[in-house]
């Protein structure tokens, strides 16, 4: 390999927002509102679930998982680029722009896992109502937990040493708000095809499998409520599943979009506005859409407002 250009780029710059200069405060203002909403929101659902020993079973307890994925996930990316819209410069150092790339598979992944999770105890519960805390066992619980860790732990480290193997040399701006892995791949000057393949093959993995699961696991339970008719049950079947579906619609519809359907026509503003999507607005929103609807969190946030004092010893 003939190596003419010797300069190694040590870091990168994050040329995220396609906004005009002027609109710098607006925009920051904007992201500021949306991470606080979801730190503070998945905190409530968190603070709640640990509170209230009603909520104590599988669904809330992956909830509660599923909002720690949120609140990390969010944080991946949104501090960095609060930053970066204020600096003139928004640049990130290789190594932390690899840890970035590290952190976000981890927590993208973990969210789709819990995501399957959660389909799969509602699942459960509407369909063997009488198996189910045989089936749900805390153990079980426990082990789909503990397996989501170990199989994004792997897959996050796959890619990302995958990426430290790629050498950059001259163009070093990500049109992108953060360093994300296929928009590092096109700055590359070596060779990527190992990448994108091992991209595709675990994408497909890692992806279309939980969001098939997923949707089993919706049909099966439209199927059996089909079955035994009655109003209100459809109703309140259809509203749970129906609010499940498009978050779970939003996050993995744009990420295959993104990942495994990357088209030369999508351009830097579209695949922005894709990513915008999942990595801050499915956050943001899921607290909403899993809990605040819902009536046992409802009396468990009434509980802990009405009681002057908060028994923290439980
Ligand atoms: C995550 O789920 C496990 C197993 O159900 C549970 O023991 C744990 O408390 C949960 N973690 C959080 C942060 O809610």
């Amino acid at each position: 390999m003939t190596r003419r250009n010797q300069t190694i780029v040590s870091e990168f710059l994050l040329l995220g927002l396609p906004i005009e200069p002027g609109q710098q405060n607006l925009f920051y203002l904007l992201f500021l509102a949306m991470y606080l909403i979801t730190v503070l929101g998945n905190l409530l659902i968190i603070f709640l679930i640990q509170l209230d020993s009603n909520l104590h079973t599988p669904m809330y307890l992956f909830l509660s998982n599923l909002s720690f994925s949120d609140i990390c996930f969010s944080s991946v990316t949104i501090p960095k680029l609060l930053q970066n819209l204020l600096s003139q410069v928004p640049s990130i150092p290789y190594a932390d722009c690899l840890t970035q790339m590290y952190f976000f598979l981890f927590f993208s992944d973990l969210e789709s896992f819990l995501l399957v999770a959660m389909a799969y105890d509602r699942y459960v519960a509407i369909c063997f109502p009488l198996h189910y805390t045989t089936i749900m066992s805390p153990k079980f619980c426990l082990f789909l937990v503990v397996l989501s860790w170990v199989l994004t732990t792997f897959h996050a480290m796959l890619h990302t040493l995958l990426m430290a193997r790629l050498w950059f040399c001259e163009d070093n701006v990500i049109p992108h708000f953060f360093c994300d892995m296929s928009a590092l791949l096109k700055l590359a000057c070596s060779d990527t095809q190992v990448n994108e393949l091992v991209i595709l093959i675990m994408g497909g993995l890692i992806l279309v499998i939980p969001f098939l699961l997923i949707l089993m696991s919706y049909a099966r339970i439209v199927s059996s409520i089909l079955r035994v008719p009655s109003a209100r049950g459809i109703c309140k079947a259809f509203s749970t599943c129906g609010s499940h579906l498009s978050v779970v619609s939003l996050f993995y519809g744009t990420v295959i979009g993104l990942y495994l359907c990357p088209s030369s026509n999508n351009s830097a503003v579209k695949e922005t506005v894709m990513a915008m999507m999942y990595t801050v607005v499915t956050p943001m929103l899921n607290p909403f859409i899993y809990s605040l609807r819902n009536r046992d969190m409802k009396g468990a946030l009434g509980k802990v407002f009405s009681k002057k004092k908060i028994p923290l010893y439980i």
